[in-house]
C-alpha cells in the first residue's frame, strides 16, 4: 500500500509486463513472506553483491543436504547433497531440463548445448563430442604452449620494468586466445591486441554474468530494452560477434570444400584442428543457427572457466609457497626448458593434483541449475541449484574443507572425478550432461600452471587490494589478482674453482 501501489499503478499503465510487476513488487510488501523456509534474513540486494553462494553455505549448515528458498513467487531448491545431486544430475537425468539458465542464456547461446534440452541436445552431443576425440586435444597442447609462452613474454617485461601485474584480466585473455583458435580457428591476439571483437566478447559475457545474478529480467521490458542504451551496445556486440562467425564459418568451409576429405573418427586438419572444422567435415549444416549457437557455446563454456581456474589456482599458491617448490620441482624435472606435450600430462601428476584441488575450492560454476520436467523427488516445475560450492566445501564431506591441500588427492591414485568420488566432487558436473571439455580444460591449464611457475615467482603485490569474490556464472575477484612477478632464479651452475681463482674473480667483480 502507500507508495509501492501508486507506483505499481502508474508503472502498469506505461506497459511494464504484469508477471514483472508482480515479482518485483512481492518483494517489496511481501517481507513477512520472504525466505519462508528456512527464514533466511537479510535482503536481495546483500545476495546479490555478495557471492550469492555463499549464504547459501550459511543456510546448508543450518539447514542440511536439501531446503527451500523462497523469494516472493519465486522459490528454489537448494541441494547440497552427494546423492541427490547424483540422483538429479545422472540417475533420472532425463527428468530434468536447464530451467531458467536457458532462459537467461537464450540471447547469447540460443539453443547451444549448454542450454538445449530434450532432443536438440541428444543431437548435438552426438554431433559435438566426438570433435573433442584424443588426437584433437592431443594437437591442443602445442596451442596451449605457444599461448603460455605469449603471456610469459608478457609477464618477462612486466619483471624486467617491475611493474605489478592484474593476473586475472589477463588469464581471461590467455583462454580467450586459447579458446578462439581452438573452436573456430580465430586469433583473437587479445594478449597483445584490443580488438573490437574482443571487446565485443566481453560485453556479451558481462551481459550473460548480469543477467545470470540480477533479480529482475529489466532486459524483458518493453521499450526499455530497444531504447537502454546498454541493451544497444549488446545487441551491436551479439552482431559484430554473429558476423565475424559467419565469415569464419566461409573461410572454413572453402577449406573444407578444397581438401580431399577422408573423414573418419580421429580426423584432425593439420592447418586448421578447430571443432568448427570437424564439425563441417563431418557434414554440419553450414546455414544453421544451431551451428552458430553451439559455437558460441563453446566460446564461452571454454573461457571464463579456465580463467577462473588459472586466477584462483595463482590465488591460492600465493598462500601456499611449499606447494609453489613441489610444483616447481615436478615441472623442472619433467618438462626442464621444454614446451609441454601431450605424455608430459601424465607424468605432471602433482600440477595436476593443484589443480583439482584448486576446482574444489573454488567450483566454476559454483552452482548448477535444472528444473523438474515431471514429478520426481517433488512437484513438476520446481527449480533447483546445485550447489557444488557446498559440496566441495562440506565439513561432513572433507577433511579441513577449507585447506588448500594438493596432497589429499594421493599422486598414484586415481584423477579425482565425480564417479570416483561418489559425487562429492563435481568439478565438470556429472551425468549426461557432463562437461564435453574436460579433458581440454585439464590440459589447458596445467600446461599453463607448468609453464608460469617454471619461469616466475608470483606473490601477492605490496598493497594489492584484498582478495575478494564475486560471481556471475563463474567466480572472479572484486577487485582483480594483483600480483608482483619475478624471474626464477635457479640456482646457478658454479664451476669448480680454487680459492685462490674465486678470490681473484671477485675482486675483479669489485673494481
Ligand atoms: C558443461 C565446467 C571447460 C564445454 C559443463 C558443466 C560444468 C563445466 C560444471 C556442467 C554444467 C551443468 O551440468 O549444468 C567446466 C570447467 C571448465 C570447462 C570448470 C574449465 C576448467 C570447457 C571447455 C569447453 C566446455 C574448454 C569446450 C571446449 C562445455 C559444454 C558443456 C559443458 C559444451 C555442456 C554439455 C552438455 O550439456 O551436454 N562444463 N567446463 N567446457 N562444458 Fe565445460
Amino acid at each position: 500500500s502507500g507508495f509501492p501501489s501508486l507506483l505499481r499503478n502508474g508503472l502498469s499503465k506505461l506497459g511494464f509486463p504484469r508477471e514483472i510487476l508482480e515479482l518485483v513488487f512481492n518483494w517489496v510488501d511481501g517481507n513477512e513472506d520472504y525466505l519462508k523456509i528456512p527464514e533466511a534474513k537479510g535482503s536481495i540486494s546483500a545476495i546479490r553483491s555478495e557471492a550469492f553462494f555463499i549464504p547459501l553455505y550459511e543456510l546448508y549448515l543450518t539447514y542440511g543436504g536439501i531446503f527451500r528458498l523462497s523469494f516472493g513467487p519465486k522459490s528454489f531448491l537448494i541441494v547440497s547433497d552427494p546423492s541427490i545431486a547424483k540422483h538429479i544430475l545422472r540417475d533420472n537425468s532425463k527428468a530434468y531440463s536447464k530451467g531458467i539458465l536457458a532462459e537467461i542464456l537464450d540471447f547469447v547461446m540460443g539453443k547451444g548445448l549448454i542450454p538445449a534440452d530434450g532432443e536438440i541436445w541428444r543431437v548435438r552431443r552426438r554431433a559435438i563430442v566426438p570433435a573433442l576425440h584424443q588426437k584433437y586435444v592431443s594437437a591442443m597442447i602445442g596451442l596451449f604452449g605457444q599461448a603460455t609462452d605469449r603471456l610469459c613474454k608478457k609477464l618477462d617485461v612486466a619483471a624486467s620494468d617491475g611493474e605489478d601485474v592484474e593476473m586475472e584480466s589477463l588469464f581471461s585473455r590467455l583462454t580467450l586466445d586459447i579458446i578462439g583458435k581452438a573452436v573456430f580457428n580465430y586469433d583473437f591476439d587479445s594478449l597483445t591486441n584490443d580488438t573490437g571483437i574482443v571487446e565485443a566478447v566481453y560485453t556479451v559475457l558481462r551481459e550473460a554474468e548480469d543477467r545470470s545474478v540480477a533479480p529482475i529480467p529489466i532486459w524483458e521490458i518493453p521499450i526499455w530494452k530497444d531504447i537502454s542504451p546498454r541493451q544497444r551496445k549488446v545487441k551491436e556486440a551479439l552482431k559484430l560477434i554473429n558476423d565475424t562467425l559467419d565469415d569464419l564459418i566461409a573461410i572454413c568451409k572453402k577449406m573444407v570444400d578444397e581438401e580431399e576429405l577422408q573423414f573418419h573418427e580421429e580426423y584432425v586438419n593439420e592447418k586448421d584442428p578447430s571443432i568448427l572444422h570437424f564439425l563441417l567435415a563431418s557434414g554440419d549444416d553450414v546455414s544453421s543457427k544451431q551451428l552458430r549457437d553451439d559455437l558460441m557455446t563453446m566460446l564461452i563454456a571454454g573461457h571464463e572457466t579456465s580463467a577462473a581456474v588459472l586466477t584462483w589456482t595463482f590465488y591460492l599458491l600465493s598462500k601456499e609457497p611449499s606447494v609453489v617448490s613441489k610444483l616447481q620441482d615436478e615441472v623442472d624435472s619433467v618438462l626442464g626448458d621444454r614446451f609441454p606435450t601431450i605424455e608430459d600430462m601424465k607424468k605432471l601428476k602433482y600440477t595436476t593434483r593443484v589443480i583439482n584441488e584448486s576446482l574444489r575450492l573454488y567450483p566454476q560454476p559454483p552452482v548448477l541449475i535444472r528444473r523438474s520436467l515431471e514429478d520426481d523427488m517433488l512437484g513438476k516445475g520446481e527449480d533447483f541449484f546445485i550447489s557444488v560450492w557446498n559440496l566441495h566445501h562440506s565439513p561432513h564431506l572433507w577433511e579441513d574443507a577449507e585447506k588448500f591441500n594438493p596432497e589429499r588427492w594421493p599422486l598414484h591414485g586415481p584423477t579425482p572425478n565425480e564417479t570416483n568420488q561418489n559425487f562429492r566432487y563435481l568439478p565438470f558436473g556429472g551425468g549426461p550432461r557432463k562437461c564435453v571439455g574436460d579433458m581440454f580444460a585439464s590440459f589447458e591449464n596445467v600446461v599453463a600452471v607448468a609453464m608460469l611457475v617454471r619461469r616466475f615467482n608470483f606473490q601477492m603485490a605490496l598493497g594489492a587490494p584484498p582478495v575478494e569474490m564475486t560471481t556471475g556464472a563463474t567466480i572472479h575477484t572484486t577487485q582483480g589478482l594483483k600480483m608482483t612477478v619475478t624471474r626464477r632464479m635457479k640456482p646457478p651452475i658454479m664451476p669448480v674453482l680454487n680459492t685462490l681463482e674465486t678470490t681473484i674473480l671477485l675482486d675483479q667483480k669489485n673494481e
